[in-house]
Order: C-alpha cells, then structure tokens, then sequence
C-alpha cells in the first residue's frame, strides 16, 4: 500500500482531509444502505435541530498500522455500544451494529494510504457522528438524521507529544448535571466545556478537570479523557460517577493493570482533597489521550503535584501506556481479542 507523503511523526491532532468518507441517511423510520462520497462538506436546513438545540453525537477511534502491515481497530464493538446507549438518550434513531461497523470499515479501508505506517508515532483517527437534520423549529427530535465517519491522521492530542507530562485545572464550571448527558458523547457537552478548557489554559494547565456536579468533591475527568490515579498502597482507582464518559481506554487500561501488572483495581468515589496526599501517580486516559501522565493539578489557587514533584512519569503509568499501546499497534499477543484487522 503505497502511503501518503506526510510528515507523520510531526502531525498534532488535528483534520486532515482524506479522500473518501462514509454517509448513510435515515428518513421515514429507515436508514439508506450508506455509501462513500467524496466531499467533506455537509448541506443542512436552516432548521435542523442539529444546529439549533444541538442534536449530535459522536464517537471517536483509532486505527493503526501493525508490524505486518494489518490495519487494526481498537476495541470498536464498545464505541458501537456507546453510541446506541447516545442516540437512545439524545431521542435519535439507533444506528445498526452492522452499519456503525461497515461505516468505519469502509471509511478506513477507502482511506487505508492515510493511515500512518507503523512506528510513525501518529495514527488514524475515526470519527462516526450523527445529526439531526431537517426541517424544524419546535423542541423535537429531527425529521431525518445523517450518519457520517470520516477519518483523519492525527499525532498526540497534547501538546509535547507522545507520552508527555500534562497538567490539569479544576475550574469552578460544571461539565454535567447529576441526572443529565455526561455518560453521553453528546456534542453539547463539549459546547459547554470550551470554557472550562480555556479556563485552564490561562491557569497554564492543558485541560479542565471537573468535579461532581452535586458536591464538588468527587473527581469525574478531564474535558476529553478519563482519570486513573494509582494510590501509595499500589491500588489503581478510577472514578465511579454516573456522569462521565464511560472510556474504553479506561476500561482497558483497568483490565490491563489487574490482569498484567497484577495490581488490585477499584472503581469507587474518589475524594480528591481528602485522598490528594495518599496518590502517588495520576493519568488522563482516552482514545485521543492515550495515556497522559499528569504532573500536577491546581484548586483553589494551590498546585498538586504527583510522582516526582510532578516532573517525572511514574512507572506504573508508563508500564500501562507500553502494554496498551503494544496492543493497539499489534505489537504484542492480543489475549483479549480487542483489536480488529480491517480486511483490505
Ligand atoms: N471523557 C471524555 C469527556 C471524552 O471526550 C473522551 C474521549 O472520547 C473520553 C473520556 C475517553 O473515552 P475513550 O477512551 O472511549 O476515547
Ligand atoms: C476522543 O478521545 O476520541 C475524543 O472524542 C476527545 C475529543 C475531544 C477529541
């Protein structure tokens, strides 16, 4: 496969425009059989909900090119799931297993000289999203929908790249409310987070961390990733909170730490001012995060800082990010069965 000529260990996470990209329509109750087209843009009516009371989600993945040359996906039987448990709360139609499946498929496959070869530092990242189109004014769910993926190559989400030291700021802004869309990859929620990112990055942090929402005691995650902390004693915990993102770099991270590191894993509340002196190593954890080991997080005007006076990466971080990230590149034995070869 004759690749693209880019400069792949310099990409930052950001669109590149690919060639191809994957469209399906659903009107009338039905979804159209989808089908590649050429143009990124999209042409709505002025009055889709979509636009107007932000009826859109989104799922996000990653492909990597493994040592033989497979193409491989990451786990996407978890982001299909997480989008129909989405569309089901944000009132959209349901995309079908086999469509959400073949739409990435296609997409990557139509696109396969962009994504990075192997060793390159950089990967292809997939986007599937849904809208709400047509015609409306009135608070409704929309009269037709468009399923789109679309794929860019991309680099770390981070500045500094690969496995990087990031700092974290937790701002006085909510993310979700107690009973509203946080376990959702609904589009709004990152609308309301923009702030709270800004927010942080004048405080010299690259990203927000939220809180709960009832209490502002409880860690919930960052604007774009899960949280993992591993604690003095050796335990990896991760917050349980039923308004954030259920990460599947997370979960496979969890899963990782037990089963191949062999440390004892709890998701539970975690109070971060009464815990802060018991935490030894911190990571944000997502697909565009990767694992990102944080060095230090600011509250109220103070600065915490982890392992190494937050100037190091733990150990444990980088054990994690090592095996997960051999996984994903197909670098190593697969025991799970979590990553998926795209037929070419
Ligand atoms: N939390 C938020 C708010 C996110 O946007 C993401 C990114 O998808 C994550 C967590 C991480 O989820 P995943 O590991 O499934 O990418
Ligand atoms: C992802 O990690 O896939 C995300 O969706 C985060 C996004 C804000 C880039």
């Amino acid at each position: 496969m004759k690749k693209k000529a880019l400069d792949w260990g310099n990409l930052s996470f950001s669109y590149i425009e690919t060639d191809y990209r994957f469209s399906a329509i659903w009107e009338d109750g039905e979804w159209s059989e989808g089908e590649l087209i050429t143009s990124s843009e999209m042409s709505v009516h002025e009055g889709s909900p979509v636009l107007h009371y932000a009826q859109t989600c989104f799922e996000g993945l990653k492909a990597q090119t493994a040592p033989n040359g497979d193409i491989l996906l990451f786990r996407p039987d978890l982001n299909c799931e997480r989008m129909a448990s989405t569309t089901a709360r944000l009132m959209m139609p349901g995309v079908p297993d086999a469509l959400f499946m073949r739409g990435v498929e296609e997409a990557v496959r139509a696109n396969a000289s962009w994504v990075p070869p192997h060793g390159s530092g950089a990967s292809l990242y997939i986007r599937p999203f849904l809208v709400g189109v047509g015609e409306n004014l009135g608070l409704r769910p929309a009269p037709r929908y468009e399923f789109r993926v679309f794929v860019s190559p991309v680099g770390p989400y981070y500045k500094g790249g690969g496995l990087s030291l990031i700092d974290l700021a937790v701002i006085d802004l909510d993310r979700a409310a107690p009973k509203g869309t946080g376990a959702y990859k609904a589009g709004a929620n990152y609308a309301g987070g923009l702030m709270a990112t800004q927010m942080a990055k004048d405080l010299g942090a690259s990203e927000a961390l939220y809180l709960d929402p009832a209490e502002h005691r409880y860690l919930e995650e960052a604007g774009s990733a899960n949280i993992v902390v591993l604690l003095k004693d050796g335990t990896l915990v991760t917050p349980k909170s039923p308004s954030i993102l259920p990460s599947v770099t997370r979960r496979s991270v969890m899963t990782l730490a037990a089963d191949a590191l062999g440390h004892k894993t709890e998701e539970r509340a975690i109070d971060f001012l009464a815990e802060v002196d018991q935490i030894d190593e911190f990571a944000a954890c997502g697909t565009a995060a990767v694992i990102s080991p944080v060095g230090k997080i600011r509250m109220n005007d103070k600065w915490y800082t982890f392992f190494g006076g937050g100037e190091a990466i733990g150990p444990v971080t980088q054990a994690l990010y090592d095996r997960l990230t051999a996984i994903q590149k197909g670098e190593t034995d697969d025991p799970y069965g979590w990553t998926r070869v795209v037929a070419l």
